[in-house]
């Protein structure tokens, strides 16, 4: 299945960028037909209209509400004919309106190894608990915070002497693999989701050709 991605970035937009080289070089199954930032200036916009892929802003200052906003931008992604969204770098919690309107269908990598060091600046957070592995982690978004189920990880080491940043950069250059190759999953239809005896819903592979459920 061809997916047709929105992607939401705030930033440098490297992870878009990754999806953008993936899908030209025919190594993802997928159409970008939006990307959105609620920051005029992200870079990532740039990169967009250097695909030609339309670049939207929807700034959350002009919304009094998470609610608001979140219909604006799934308004922005409906009009695109979005049927899959990937949080990439995206810094706004999204709320109930957009999961509700695309429910199992919104993706996020973040850059630790989930359920470890949710939330912000995740690398300055496993330095500080002198943690010797770190890494990323691509899951689908539930109404948590970075706790929705997991889709797939890669780890790195962190070594004597690693700053913020070249624990971050060591991360992202993972990131950029393990994102493509998680939305190729989802394209051919292999991630399916169960509810274990805990109650919590757990993504299992399956071979290709069925849809999440
Ligand atoms: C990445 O580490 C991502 O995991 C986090 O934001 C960082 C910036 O990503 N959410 P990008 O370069 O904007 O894709």
């Amino acid at each position: 299945m061809t997916l047709e991605l929105g992607v939401l970035v705030s930033g440098t937009g490297t992870n878009l960028q990754a999806i953008l080289d993936a899908v030209a070089e025919g190594r993802l199954d997928a159409r970008v037909r939006v990307v959105i930032s609620n920051k005029a200036g992200a870079k990532g916009l740039d990169r967009a209209r250097a695909h030609g892929v339309p670049a939207v802003v929807v700034s959350h200052r002009d919304h009094e509400t998470r609610e608001s906003f979140d219909r604006a931008v799934v308004e922005a992604l409906r009009a695109h004919g979005v049927d899959h969204v990937v949080l990439a770098g995206f810094m706004r919690v999204i709320t109930s309106v957009l999961l509700d309107a695309f429910p199992d269908r919104v993706v996020n990598i973040h850059p630790s190894l989930l359920p470890a060091f949710p939330g912000v600046d995740a690398q300055a957070q496993a330095l500080a608990h002198g943690v010797k592995v770190s890494g990323c982690t691509v899951h689908f978004v539930d109404g948590g915070v970075d706790s929705g189920p997991i889709i797939g990880q890669r780890s790195v080491p962190v070594l004597e002497g690693d700053s913020r940043d070249v624990l971050a950069n060591r991360i992202l250059a993972q990131e950029h693999e393990l994102l493509v190759e998680s939305l190729e999953a989802l394209a051919r239809g292999e991630l399916g989701l169960e509810t274990g005896e805990s109650g919590r819903r757990r993504v299992i592979r399956k071979p290709s050709g069925d849809a999440p459920g």
